[in-house]
This record gives C-alpha cells, structure tokens and sequence, in this order.
C-alpha cells in the first residue's frame, strides 16, 4: 500500500491512482493484537478508500475478525492506531465509534427473534436517530422511523417480509436482516464479516447483489470478510490478504487471482514464502501499486 510502509511493485494502476486522489476513510497504523503470547494481528496498516468495497481474505485464523474486533472497539490493540476520517479512535468504546459512523453486524445477536422484521429494523434507525429513550418522541418522528425502516427493508430484497417474526426467516434473509438493521442506523463504514456463511447455496447470489447494490449507490463504505473467493472476486474494488496476523499482499482482484504467494497461503504451503519484517507483507510480493 501506498505510504503503508509495504513493499510495493514500481507499476501504477489506475485504481492506483485513483486511490490516492481519493479520501482515505479507515486507516490502521501497525495495528497489533496479542492474546496470551499468540499475535493475532500483526503489524497490520492498510488503508480503505471512502466508497470502495474492500475485502479482507484469508485463511482461518489469519487474525481478519480480530482486526474488525479492533476497528469497532470490540478489542484494545496492544500496539498500533485505528484512524477514522483523520480521528484516532484508538481504544474508543464500540458505542461512541459506532455513533461515529461505523457500523458492524454482530451476526445474530442484533436480532430480536419475536420482533417482526419492520419493528427490528425501526428499532435500529431509531436507536440512530437518538430517541430511543424518549417515549414522548412525536408521532411524526416514528414514522420517519418507520419510512426509513420500509426504505432499507426494500433496499436488501426483505419486501413482503415486514411483518414476519425474525425467528421465522429462512437464514439467508436473517443475514439480510442483520444488514438492514446495519443501514438503518445510517453508517458510513460497514464491516461485514463473512455476510455469506450458513447461507444457503442458492441464496447467495441475491446476498451477493444486495451487498453490490450497497456499494453502487457509493455512499458507503464496506469493509468484507468472505471466505468465497468467488463472491469477493467479483464484488471487491481493492483485497487485502491476511495470513497468520500479517497483510500478506493487497491487489486488485485480478493482480490477487495471479499472486502465487496468495495461492500457496491457501493451498497451506507457506514455507516457501519469505516472512516479511515489520512492514506487514511479506518481502518481494508484488502488491498493489
Ligand atoms: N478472544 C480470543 N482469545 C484468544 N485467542 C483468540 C481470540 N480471538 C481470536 N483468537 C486467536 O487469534 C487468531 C486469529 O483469529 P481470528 O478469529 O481473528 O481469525 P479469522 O481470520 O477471523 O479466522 P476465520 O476465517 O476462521 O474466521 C486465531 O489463532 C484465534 O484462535
Ligand atoms: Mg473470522
């Protein structure tokens, strides 16, 4: 990555260049996090362009919901910055940097499972909107709640759901709940950790186009942790590829597909990759630039 510190290849690309004239939403700074002795995420700086949808990839383990745990305030770093639109938010409570604009599914947790799918939703824009202690709201702000809750339903493809009771839904529109409830609170950035897993195989693609059509509108940011190296092929703007706590290479899809340092992470056969020090990528792997 550019001024990241990381090794990088002399050509430019045009998402390159486009990258650097852009805002820089997300940054992390040498983020590094340790569990008893085990480092979990290690040296990672990357940095997310405002509007792209950039992946995170890796094999188990390799420390990416660590890292999403680290940027919403879920776990303190034991080294290293989280910057958030030039504010560093180091060390911040989830709730103030979620209040800041960074949004995180928490898979199933955010559900409440006798609530049907419009009042879950509500909830969550108005939770946003600040009255969720005002009982003497005006009626007037409840349906704007409610307008924007129909509004995001329609958004993820859950029209003619609306009054179904969430514990109802088949589980690929239980994820696509989880996302309305994410865009009803209005983030700028949203983390996304595996939005696919437990889904059925044929419920993917409309996920996969919901997750796209997020990201076309371009007023948001998402950050993507998948494991189906066909959806992030085809749905991400920039990768980053994590192995064993470190950023192992970052590319665009294509220049990641052709990376055979990235294919042998995958195939397990990491003795052949020289280990990187404290740049947060492996020496001599032709990165992004
Ligand atoms: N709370 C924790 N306490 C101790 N070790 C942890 C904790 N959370 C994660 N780890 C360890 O840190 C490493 C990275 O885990 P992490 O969950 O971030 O990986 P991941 O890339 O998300 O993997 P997966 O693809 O399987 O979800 C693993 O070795 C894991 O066992
Ligand atoms: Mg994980």
């Amino acid at each position: 990555m550019r001024g990241g510190g990381f090794a990088a290849a002399p050509q430019t690309t045009p998402a390159a260049e486009a990258a650097v004239s852009s805002e820089i939403i997300l940054e992390t700074h040498h983020l590094r996090r340790e569990f008893n002795g085990l480092v979990a995420v290690d040296d990672v700086s990357i940095r997310v362009v405002a509007g792209q949808l950039h992946a995170i990839i890796g094999p188990n383990g390799a420390g990416k919901t660590t890292l999403f745990n680290l940027i919403s305030g879920i776990l303190k770093p034991t080294a290293g910055r989280v910057v958030f639109r030039r504010r560093d938010i180091t060390g911040l409570p989830p709730h103030r940097i979620a209040r800041l604009g960074i949004g995180r599914s928490f898979q199933i947790t955010n559900i409440f499972p006798n609530l049907t799918v419009l009042e879950n939703v509500r909830l969550a824009a108005q939770a946003r909107g600040k009255d969720n202690l005002r009982f003497w709201a005006p009626y007037q702000r409840f349906r704007q709640y409610e307008a924007r809750a129909w509004e995001v339903i329609q958004q993820v493809g859950l029209s003619g759901r609306e009054f179904v009771p969430a514990r109802f839904l088949p589980h690929g529109d239980q994820r696509k709940l989880e996302i309305a409830i994410l865009l009803a609170s209005d983030p700028d950035l949203l983390l996304l950790d595996e939005p696919t897993a437990g889904v059925a195989t044929e419920e993917i693609p409309l996920l996969v186009e919901t997750i796209r059509r997020i990201r076309e509108q371009g007023r948001r940011t998402i950050l993507l942790v998948e494991h189906k190296m066909d959806v992030v092929m085809t749905i991400s703007d920039v990768i980053t590829v994590m192995h064993q706590g470190r950023v192992l290479a970052e590319g665009s899809p294509a220049q990641i597909a052709a990376n055979e340092q990235v294919q042998r992470a995958y195939l397990g056969d990491m003795d052949t990759v020289p280990q990187g020090k404290g740049t947060g990528a492996s020496e001599g792997i032709p990165l992004s630039e």
